[in-house]
Protein backbone atom coordinates (compact mmCIF):
# COMPACT_ATOMS: atom_id res chain seq x y z
CA UNK A 1 0.00 0.00 0.00
CA UNK A 2 1.13 3.34 -1.24
CA UNK A 3 0.35 6.56 0.15
CA UNK A 4 -1.00 7.92 -2.72
CA UNK A 5 -2.75 4.80 -4.32
CA UNK A 6 -5.17 6.04 -6.18
CA UNK A 7 -3.96 9.42 -7.06
CA UNK A 8 -3.18 11.04 -10.36
CA UNK A 9 -0.49 13.13 -10.41
CA UNK A 10 0.66 16.02 -13.24
CA UNK A 11 4.48 17.07 -12.47
CA UNK A 12 6.06 19.32 -14.89
CA UNK A 13 9.98 19.53 -15.69
CA UNK A 14 10.09 15.43 -14.46
CA UNK A 15 12.37 14.53 -17.42
CA UNK A 16 15.28 15.98 -14.98
CA UNK A 17 16.82 16.89 -11.53
CA UNK A 18 14.08 17.75 -8.90
CA UNK A 19 10.83 16.80 -11.24
CA UNK A 20 12.31 13.56 -11.91
CA UNK A 21 12.33 12.65 -8.34
CA UNK A 22 8.98 14.24 -7.50
CA UNK A 23 7.36 11.59 -10.35
CA UNK A 24 9.31 8.66 -8.82
CA UNK A 25 8.53 9.23 -5.61
CA UNK A 26 5.01 9.81 -6.72
CA UNK A 27 4.78 6.27 -8.60
CA UNK A 28 7.11 4.48 -5.93
CA UNK A 29 3.85 5.77 -3.51
CA UNK A 30 1.24 4.34 -5.56
CA UNK A 31 0.41 7.56 -7.60
CA UNK A 32 -0.22 7.56 -11.54
CA UNK A 33 1.72 10.03 -13.24
CA UNK A 34 2.06 12.54 -16.18
CA UNK A 35 6.08 13.25 -16.91
CA UNK A 36 6.84 16.54 -18.77
CA UNK A 37 9.69 17.87 -19.95
CA UNK A 38 10.95 20.25 -23.03
CA UNK A 39 11.83 17.20 -24.76
CA UNK A 40 10.27 13.77 -25.40
CA UNK A 41 13.44 12.15 -24.32
CA UNK A 42 14.15 12.63 -20.96
CA UNK A 43 10.04 12.60 -20.07
CA UNK A 44 10.53 9.09 -21.26
CA UNK A 45 13.38 8.00 -19.58
CA UNK A 46 11.51 8.91 -16.30
CA UNK A 47 8.34 7.03 -17.65
CA UNK A 48 10.41 4.02 -18.42
CA UNK A 49 11.73 3.92 -15.12
CA UNK A 50 8.16 4.22 -13.22
CA UNK A 51 7.25 1.46 -15.41
CA UNK A 52 10.13 -0.68 -14.90
CA UNK A 53 9.76 0.18 -10.93
CA UNK A 54 6.03 -1.52 -11.36
CA UNK A 55 4.59 2.62 -11.74
CA UNK A 56 1.98 3.71 -14.05
CA UNK A 57 3.10 6.92 -15.92
CA UNK A 58 2.20 8.71 -19.29
CA UNK A 59 4.45 11.30 -20.74
CA UNK A 60 3.02 15.01 -22.45
CA UNK A 61 6.04 16.68 -23.58
CA UNK A 62 6.48 20.16 -24.74
CA UNK A 63 7.44 23.67 -23.30
CA UNK A 64 4.86 24.84 -20.61
CA UNK A 65 5.32 28.12 -22.01
CA UNK A 66 3.78 26.92 -25.68
CA UNK A 67 -0.07 27.86 -27.11
CA UNK A 68 -2.32 25.29 -26.03
CA UNK A 69 -0.10 23.33 -23.40
CA UNK A 70 -1.62 23.74 -20.28
CA UNK A 71 -5.50 22.18 -21.45
CA UNK A 72 -2.85 19.36 -22.69
CA UNK A 73 -1.51 18.78 -19.88
CA UNK A 74 -4.37 18.37 -17.83
CA UNK A 75 -6.36 16.82 -20.32
CA UNK A 76 -3.29 13.99 -20.49
CA UNK A 77 -4.44 13.22 -17.08
CA UNK A 78 -7.76 13.62 -17.36
CA UNK A 79 -8.14 11.09 -20.53
CA UNK A 80 -5.35 8.76 -19.75
CA UNK A 81 -5.72 8.02 -15.60
CA UNK A 82 -9.18 9.33 -15.44
CA UNK A 83 -8.27 11.92 -12.54
CA UNK A 84 -6.17 14.59 -11.66
CA UNK A 85 -5.06 14.82 -7.75
CA UNK A 86 -1.79 16.74 -7.40
CA UNK A 87 -0.04 19.03 -9.43
CA UNK A 88 3.47 20.49 -9.18
CA UNK A 89 4.12 22.97 -11.07
CA UNK A 90 8.59 22.46 -11.53
CA UNK A 91 9.06 23.01 -15.00
CA UNK A 92 11.98 26.33 -15.18
CA UNK A 93 15.79 26.91 -15.62
CA UNK A 94 17.38 30.02 -14.77
CA UNK A 95 18.78 33.48 -17.46
CA UNK A 96 20.85 35.18 -14.89
CA UNK A 97 22.52 38.68 -15.47
CA UNK A 98 23.12 42.03 -13.80
CA UNK A 99 20.28 44.21 -14.43
CA UNK A 100 21.54 46.43 -17.06
CA UNK A 101 22.81 44.32 -19.05
CA UNK A 102 19.30 42.25 -19.20
CA UNK A 103 17.00 42.07 -21.87
CA UNK A 104 13.09 42.41 -22.35
CA UNK A 105 13.67 38.85 -23.64
CA UNK A 106 15.54 37.87 -20.29
CA UNK A 107 13.04 38.67 -18.15
CA UNK A 108 10.08 37.76 -19.99
CA UNK A 109 11.30 34.28 -20.04
CA UNK A 110 11.67 34.03 -16.58
CA UNK A 111 8.01 35.52 -15.82
CA UNK A 112 6.78 33.23 -19.06
CA UNK A 113 7.90 30.07 -17.22
CA UNK A 114 8.13 30.52 -13.75
CA UNK A 115 4.66 32.30 -13.31
CA UNK A 116 2.68 32.66 -16.44
CA UNK A 117 2.69 28.79 -17.19
CA UNK A 118 1.87 27.59 -13.50
CA UNK A 119 -0.86 30.45 -13.84
CA UNK A 120 -2.42 28.33 -17.17
CA UNK A 121 -2.27 24.73 -15.78
CA UNK A 122 -4.07 25.93 -12.69
CA UNK A 123 -6.44 27.43 -14.74
CA UNK A 124 -6.97 25.10 -17.13
CA UNK A 125 -7.30 22.14 -14.14
CA UNK A 126 -10.15 24.36 -12.37
CA UNK A 127 -13.17 23.39 -14.76
CA UNK A 128 -11.98 19.96 -14.29
CA UNK A 129 -11.60 20.36 -10.20
CA UNK A 130 -14.75 21.62 -10.01
CA UNK A 131 -16.56 19.69 -11.02
CA UNK A 132 -15.13 16.31 -9.28
CA UNK A 133 -15.41 18.75 -5.90
CA UNK A 134 -19.42 19.09 -6.59
CA UNK A 135 -19.95 15.04 -7.19
CA UNK A 136 -17.81 14.51 -4.04
CA UNK A 137 -20.06 16.66 -2.17
CA UNK A 138 -23.16 15.13 -3.22
CA UNK A 139 -21.77 11.98 -2.66
CA UNK A 140 -20.90 13.22 1.10
CA UNK A 141 -17.30 12.57 0.55
CA UNK A 142 -14.41 15.03 1.32
CA UNK A 143 -11.64 14.32 -1.00
CA UNK A 144 -8.32 16.74 -0.81
CA UNK A 145 -6.32 17.55 -4.10
CA UNK A 146 -3.11 19.15 -3.95
CA UNK A 147 -0.81 21.95 -5.89
CA UNK A 148 3.20 22.28 -4.89
CA UNK A 149 3.63 25.25 -6.83
CA UNK A 150 8.05 25.30 -6.66
CA UNK A 151 9.84 28.44 -5.22
CA UNK A 152 13.08 29.26 -4.40
CA UNK A 153 14.70 31.34 -2.03
CA UNK A 154 15.78 33.76 -4.66
CA UNK A 155 11.97 34.41 -4.74
CA UNK A 156 11.60 35.03 -0.84
CA UNK A 157 14.96 37.07 -0.32
CA UNK A 158 16.28 37.90 -3.53
CA UNK A 159 19.35 36.91 -5.69
CA UNK A 160 22.01 39.56 -7.00
CA UNK A 161 21.86 38.85 -11.12
CA UNK A 162 18.33 37.38 -10.92
CA UNK A 163 16.13 40.61 -10.92
CA UNK A 164 13.60 38.22 -13.46
CA UNK A 165 13.95 34.85 -11.68
CA UNK A 166 13.63 36.40 -8.15
CA UNK A 167 10.46 38.41 -9.39
CA UNK A 168 8.96 35.18 -11.26
CA UNK A 169 9.70 33.54 -7.92
CA UNK A 170 8.18 35.81 -5.72
CA UNK A 171 5.05 36.01 -8.35
CA UNK A 172 4.72 32.26 -7.72
CA UNK A 173 3.95 32.95 -3.66
CA UNK A 174 1.51 35.06 -4.54
CA UNK A 175 -0.42 32.61 -6.99
CA UNK A 176 -0.26 29.98 -4.52
CA UNK A 177 -1.47 32.55 -1.68
CA UNK A 178 -4.20 33.90 -3.64
CA UNK A 179 -5.11 30.36 -4.72
CA UNK A 180 -4.92 29.04 -1.48
CA UNK A 181 -8.18 31.36 -0.52
CA UNK A 182 -10.12 30.66 -4.18
CA UNK A 183 -9.69 26.82 -3.81
CA UNK A 184 -10.56 25.97 -0.17
CA UNK A 185 -14.03 25.83 -1.04
CA UNK A 186 -13.13 22.84 -3.47
CA UNK A 187 -10.80 21.38 -0.76
CA UNK A 188 -7.91 22.28 -2.87
CA UNK A 189 -4.47 21.94 -0.38
CA UNK A 190 -2.49 24.95 -2.41
CA UNK A 191 1.68 24.95 -1.02
CA UNK A 192 5.01 26.14 -2.33
CA UNK A 193 8.23 24.63 -1.50
CA UNK A 194 11.06 27.47 -1.92
CA UNK A 195 14.76 25.54 -2.85
CA UNK A 196 17.49 26.95 -1.49
CA UNK A 197 20.61 25.04 -2.53
CA UNK A 198 19.97 21.56 -4.75
CA UNK A 199 22.65 20.15 -6.50
CA UNK A 200 21.33 19.75 -10.35
CA UNK A 201 22.61 20.77 -13.57
CA UNK A 202 20.86 24.18 -12.65
CA UNK A 203 23.25 24.29 -9.90
CA UNK A 204 26.49 22.77 -11.24
CA UNK A 205 29.64 25.38 -11.42
CA UNK A 206 29.46 27.38 -14.30
CA UNK A 207 33.26 27.39 -14.99
CA UNK A 208 33.48 23.39 -15.31
CA UNK A 209 30.39 21.31 -15.70
CA UNK A 210 27.00 23.39 -16.05
CA UNK A 211 25.94 23.42 -19.51
CA UNK A 212 24.82 25.25 -21.85
CA UNK A 213 21.50 24.52 -22.14
CA UNK A 214 18.76 24.59 -24.92
CA UNK A 215 15.09 26.18 -24.29
CA UNK A 216 13.09 26.80 -27.42
CA UNK A 217 16.04 26.81 -29.88
CA UNK A 218 17.91 29.08 -27.47
CA UNK A 219 21.42 28.32 -25.65
CA UNK A 220 21.23 29.79 -22.30
CA UNK A 221 23.96 29.28 -19.75
CA UNK A 222 23.01 28.05 -16.30
CA UNK A 223 24.76 27.35 -13.44
CA UNK A 224 26.35 29.00 -10.41
CA UNK A 225 29.98 30.32 -9.97
CA UNK A 226 32.42 28.39 -8.59
CA UNK A 227 33.48 31.05 -6.00
CA UNK A 228 29.63 31.83 -4.99
CA UNK A 229 29.05 28.58 -4.86
CA UNK A 230 31.56 27.93 -1.88
CA UNK A 231 30.26 30.70 -0.04
CA UNK A 232 26.96 29.74 -0.07
CA UNK A 233 27.69 25.83 0.93
CA UNK A 234 29.54 27.40 3.92
CA UNK A 235 26.39 29.09 4.43
CA UNK A 236 24.32 26.05 4.69
CA UNK A 237 23.45 25.42 8.56
CA UNK A 238 23.39 21.19 7.51
CA UNK A 239 26.72 21.48 5.32
CA UNK A 240 25.92 21.10 2.12
CA UNK A 241 23.74 21.39 -0.92
CA UNK A 242 20.35 19.20 -0.93
CA UNK A 243 20.22 16.14 -3.18
CA UNK A 244 17.40 16.33 -6.06
CA UNK A 245 15.68 13.28 -3.86
CA UNK A 246 15.81 15.48 -0.32
CA UNK A 247 13.86 18.08 -2.67
CA UNK A 248 11.27 15.96 -3.76
CA UNK A 249 10.86 14.89 -0.27
CA UNK A 250 9.88 18.22 0.78
CA UNK A 251 6.94 18.46 -2.12
CA UNK A 252 5.80 15.09 -1.26
CA UNK A 253 4.85 16.22 2.43
CA UNK A 254 2.32 18.70 1.32
CA UNK A 255 0.78 15.88 -1.31
CA UNK A 256 0.01 12.89 1.81
CA UNK A 257 -3.35 13.19 3.77
CA UNK A 258 -1.49 14.10 7.04
CA UNK A 259 -0.80 17.99 5.42
CA UNK A 260 -4.78 18.07 4.61
CA UNK A 261 -5.29 20.63 6.72
CA UNK A 262 -2.74 23.12 5.80
CA UNK A 263 -2.94 25.37 2.77
CA UNK A 264 -1.08 28.89 1.58
CA UNK A 265 2.37 27.76 2.87
CA UNK A 266 5.80 28.35 1.64
CA UNK A 267 8.41 25.53 2.88
CA UNK A 268 11.73 26.22 2.60
CA UNK A 269 13.86 23.46 2.00
CA UNK A 270 17.45 24.24 2.05
CA UNK A 271 19.36 22.55 5.15
CA UNK A 272 18.42 25.66 7.56
CA UNK A 273 19.47 28.32 4.65
CA UNK A 274 17.41 31.20 4.29
CA UNK A 275 18.28 34.25 2.66
N1 LIG B 1 18.41 23.41 -8.05
C1 LIG B 1 18.21 24.39 -7.18
O1 LIG B 1 19.07 24.72 -6.33
C2 LIG B 1 16.93 25.16 -7.19
C3 LIG B 1 16.78 26.20 -6.25
C4 LIG B 1 15.60 26.91 -6.22
C5 LIG B 1 14.57 26.59 -7.09
N2 LIG B 1 14.74 25.60 -8.00
C6 LIG B 1 13.63 25.34 -8.91
O2 LIG B 1 13.37 23.96 -8.96
C7 LIG B 1 12.80 23.64 -10.24
C8 LIG B 1 13.53 22.45 -10.85
O3 LIG B 1 14.89 22.80 -11.10
P1 LIG B 1 16.09 21.74 -11.14
O4 LIG B 1 17.15 22.24 -10.23
O5 LIG B 1 15.57 20.37 -10.96
O6 LIG B 1 16.61 21.97 -12.63
P2 LIG B 1 16.92 20.91 -13.82
O7 LIG B 1 17.46 21.71 -14.92
O8 LIG B 1 17.73 19.77 -13.28
O9 LIG B 1 15.48 20.33 -14.16
C9 LIG B 1 14.46 21.19 -14.65
C10 LIG B 1 13.72 20.49 -15.78
O10 LIG B 1 12.71 21.41 -16.25
C11 LIG B 1 12.72 21.34 -17.67
N3 LIG B 1 12.19 22.57 -18.25
C12 LIG B 1 12.78 23.79 -18.31
N4 LIG B 1 11.99 24.65 -18.98
C13 LIG B 1 10.88 23.96 -19.34
C14 LIG B 1 9.72 24.29 -20.05
N5 LIG B 1 9.53 25.52 -20.56
N6 LIG B 1 8.77 23.33 -20.23
C15 LIG B 1 8.93 22.07 -19.75
N7 LIG B 1 10.05 21.70 -19.08
C16 LIG B 1 11.00 22.63 -18.88
C17 LIG B 1 14.17 21.13 -18.05
O11 LIG B 1 14.32 20.63 -19.38
C18 LIG B 1 14.65 20.18 -16.95
O12 LIG B 1 14.50 18.83 -17.35
C19 LIG B 1 12.86 24.92 -11.08
O13 LIG B 1 11.61 25.57 -11.02
C20 LIG B 1 13.91 25.73 -10.36
O14 LIG B 1 13.77 27.11 -10.58
C21 LIG B 1 15.89 24.87 -8.07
Amino acid sequence: MGTLDGKVAIVSGSGRGIGREIALKFAAEGARVVVNDLDAEPAEQTAADIKAAGGDAVVCAGSVSADGFADRFVGTAVETFGGLDIIVNNAGYTWDNVIQKMTDEQWYAMIDVHMTAPFRILRAAAPFIRQANKAEIEAGREVFRKVVNISSVAGLGGNAGQANYSAAKAGIVGVTLALAKEWGRYKVNVNCVAYGLIKTRLTAATADEAPAIEVEGKQIQVGVNPDLMKTLERMIPLGRGGTPEEAAGAVYLFCTSESNYISGQTLVCGGGFMM
